[in-house]
């Protein structure tokens, strides 16, 4: 897939650039650089750049569309929870922009979304084997709801873990979806978010062990920063704005610099839709924090 088709709306654009105040001879890691729309703008503003993404279609689109800034970028293909700077190597400003991209969502055979028919698969690596339908098709109904109540806040995950029970195996995303929207209530049913979409973000959340890649990031990135270094991380759900909050708030090596996150304006919201759930928050490496020698 070419970059031109690979594109991505960059949520709090102006935010991003606020906080992390490209320099002409600073160094920037975006872990999550999607189809490179925040990653453009820090290259464009001035600096180095470090690009990571777990799934080689998102890199390689990216590989292209960053093209422009030669040796000014660099690409890393893995977890950002697995990633090692290079020895002695610091950044002045740290990047995540959690979940998926637009195009993942988009393209019906990732089997992202319940929109379209697609495989059951969700995993933004593809080389992983543990895919959507091993969760749906094997886990025992009683685990099934734990994992929708769980990692969906899914209110009516023993219907729909029921429901799926009684009618799978499934390797459609349509029949999944379609099994859920017939277990819930019709007031859910007809409600503000379709009925799949708790279920599917669980799913997506077990596939790629979202939680505890962010979880381990999390307690590494801070090694990663310069003194005076910003990380910065958009998140989507409450799940992962809690443990944001939570690292950023009882990390000594931190300093919080948004006590409250930053959400996008009416009119971003307007622009683009995905952005409506966004939620910014900053943290500054504390200059006296004393393990930054140390590179985990
Ligand atoms: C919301 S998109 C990023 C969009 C990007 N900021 C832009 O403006 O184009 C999230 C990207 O992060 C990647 N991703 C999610 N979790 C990851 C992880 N643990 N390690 C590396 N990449 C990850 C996804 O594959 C996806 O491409």
């Amino acid at each position: 897939m070419g970059s031109a088709s690979f594109h991505h709306t960059p949520v709090l654009p102006s935010e991003v650039l606020a906080a992390l105040s490209p320099q002409a001879d600073g160094h920037y890691l975006d872990c999550t650089v999607g189809g490179g729309g925040h990653s453009r703008l820090i290259l464009a503003a001035g600096g180095y750049l470090t690009a990571i993404d777990r799934d080689g279609t998102a890199l390689a689109a990216a590989q292209e569309t960053l093209a422009p800034w030669g040796d000014h970028v660099a690409f890393w293909q893995g977890n950002f929870a697995h990633f090692q700077p290079p020895p002695d190597t610091r950044y002045d400003g740290v990047l995540a922009d959690l979940g998926v991209s637009s195009p993942q969502l988009d393209q019906p055979h990732r089997g992202f979304s319940f929109r379209d028919d697609g495989d059951l698969d969700m995993r933004m690596d593809r080389d992983q084997d543990f895919t959507a339908a091993d969760v749906v098709n094997t886990y025992a109904e009683a685990d099934l709801a734990d994992v929708l109540f769980t990692y969906g806040e899914e209110r009516y995950a023993r219907r729909i873990a029921k429901a799926i029970g009684r009618s799978r195996p499934f390797s459609s995303t349509k029949d999944l979806a379609d099994t859920i929207t017939h277990a819930v209530p019709p007031a859910y049913r007809y409600g503000r978010i379709h009925p799949a979409t708790r279920t599917f973000q669980a799913l997506r959340i077990v596939v790629n062990q979202e939680l505890d890649s962010l979880s381990e990031w999390l307690t590494r990135v801070p090694h990663w920063l310069k003194p005076h270094g910003v990380v910065v991380v958009i998140s989507f759900h409450s799940l992962e704005d809690r443990l944001v909050k939570n690292a950023f708030r009882n990390d000594p090596r931190l300093e919080v610099v948004t006590k409250k996150p930053l959400t996008a304006t009416p009119e971003e919201q307007q622009c683009n839709p995905r952005s409506r759930s966004a939620k910014l928050r900053v943290a500054r490496y504390a200059a006296t924090a004393s393990s930054s020698a140390q590179v985990l």
